[in-house]
């Protein structure tokens, strides 16, 4: 039977330096699950994705000076199945469907390249997106070590 074997939340709010910060919680609470250095690899960079884009683009019509949160909730199962789900109270997506093709933005030319869901999808083994515009945002990861 499945179970889980360790779980952990965290909520931080949406400002740049918390980028890396949750990319270590992740890695450390990895750590105890002897992942390869590939997975671990991967698993950080679907992270950082999912969390720059709760900075980028959640919360981008809050009133200056106000700042949102990204809420991180992390899962490990007996099968060697990591879950991880990286949310927001943002804005929200009005397509997901538009908003996960490749080199489709709606941030700055200049330095977003819309390539951040593709990321996400091409270094995890599962991913959800759940939307609703004016509520915020969801982003389920599932990926599977190896044994
Ligand atoms: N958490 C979120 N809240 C609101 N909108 C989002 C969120 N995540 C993604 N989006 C929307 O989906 C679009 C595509 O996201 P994606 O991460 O693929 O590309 P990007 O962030 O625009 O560029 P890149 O990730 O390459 O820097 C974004 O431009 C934005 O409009
Ligand atoms: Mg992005």
């Amino acid at each position: 039977m499945k179970t889980i074997i360790n779980e952990m939340k965290i909520r931080l709010p949406a400002v740049s330096q918390n980028e890396s910060v949750c990319r270590s919680t992740v890695s450390a609470f990895l750590a105890g699950l002897d992942p390869t250095v590939e997975e671990l690899g991967d698993i950080r960079l679907a992270v950082s994705e999912a969390v720059t884009n709760c900075i980028v683009h959640a919360y981008r019509s809050l009133p200056r000076g106000e700042v949102g949160y990204i809420y991180v909730s992390l899962r490990a199962y007996s099968d060697r199945e990591v879950s991880v789900e990286i949310s927001d109270k943002g804005c929200g997506i009005e397509d997901v469907e538009q908003a996960m093709q490749p080199a489709y933005t709606t941030g700055d030319a200049s330095q977003r390249c819309g390539m951040g869901f593709l990321v996400m999808e091409s270094f995890t083994d599962k991913l959800t997106v759940k939307s609703k515009v004016g509520r915020g945002t969801c982003v389920l990861m599932r990926k599977f070590l190896k044994p």
